[in-house]
């Protein structure tokens, strides 16, 4: 890399960190209008309440693996049950098995102002895991976890046939891909896969980005990608 890319890249780096802290406009006369917001979501009549329950009241119930000796609830998912987005994270942690409703620690207030940068609210979208129960520590699901559970997903998916999938990290990734373990997060960023016909747009971990705030940037690119799509431009 050049010094003059180098240079580029940092400035871009720069100018990304600056807006997810808010600032909206640079003073540059080339500066880019943001693209039209996403607009609030108007009723749709795909998806369906009534199959969500009853997935999750199977869910509830469900002994097929040692997590539910451990787990205080089942963290099923939340959300607009004919939500045009669907967001897939990893597994529930501590907060999220007391409460039961995924994404409710700090990573979950980072995915809160994630989606707010494409002025979309946890109302709007449909949160869940590829695992429903904790697992113990917080260790990473072992493959026989997540193919008990993985097809619970598929079918909360199929019950809200969303317009948009985002994988938050290489665990919901790779599930829904279908790829293999040693497949990078990185390595799926900044093009469109499909989960089925439905679009998925690969992010990371909200948990990671916490641990590595430089990277956030890369997330704003993803999460634009996902709006492109629910705006129909790509
Ligand atoms: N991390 C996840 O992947 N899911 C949650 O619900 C919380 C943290």
């Amino acid at each position: 890399m050049s010094d003059r890319e180098r240079l580029l890249a940092q400035l871009r780096g720069r100018i990304e960190l600056e807006r997810w802290f808010g600032v909206e406009w640079l003073p540059r006369s080339t500066a880019q209008r943001p693209a039209a917001p996403v607009s609030r979501e108007a009723p749709r009549t795909t998806g369906s309440a009534s199959a969500l329950a009853a997935i999750g009241a199977e869910a509830a119930g469900c002994t097929k693996c040692g997590l539910s000796r451990t787990r205080k609830n089942v963290v099923f998912g939340v959300g607009n049950p004919a939500a045009r987005l669907v967001l897939v994270g990893e597994a529930p942690g501590m907060h999220e098995d007391e409460t039961g409703e995924p994404f409710v620690g700090a990573a979950g207030g980072l995915l809160t102002r994630m989606l707010a940068k494409i002025e979309l609210a946890r109302e709007d979208v449909y949160i869940c895991n590829v695992i429903k129960c904790r697992p113990p520590q917080n260790r990473s699901p072992t493959i026989e976890e997540k193919a008990h559970c993985s097809p619970f997903l598929f079918r909360q998916l199929e019950a809200i046939a969303p317009q948009a999938i985002l994988a938050l990290g290489g665990h919901a990734a790779k599930t829904l891909l279908d790829l293999p373990p040693e497949t990078t997060t990185g390595s799926l960023r900044g093009r469109l896969h499909r989960w089925r016909e439905t679009p998925v747009v690969v992010t990371y971990h909200p948990a990671y980005l916490l641990r590595e705030p430089q990277d956030r940037w890369k997330s704003l690119d993803d999460l634009l990608m996902v709006k492109k799509v629910l705006v129909g431009e790509v």
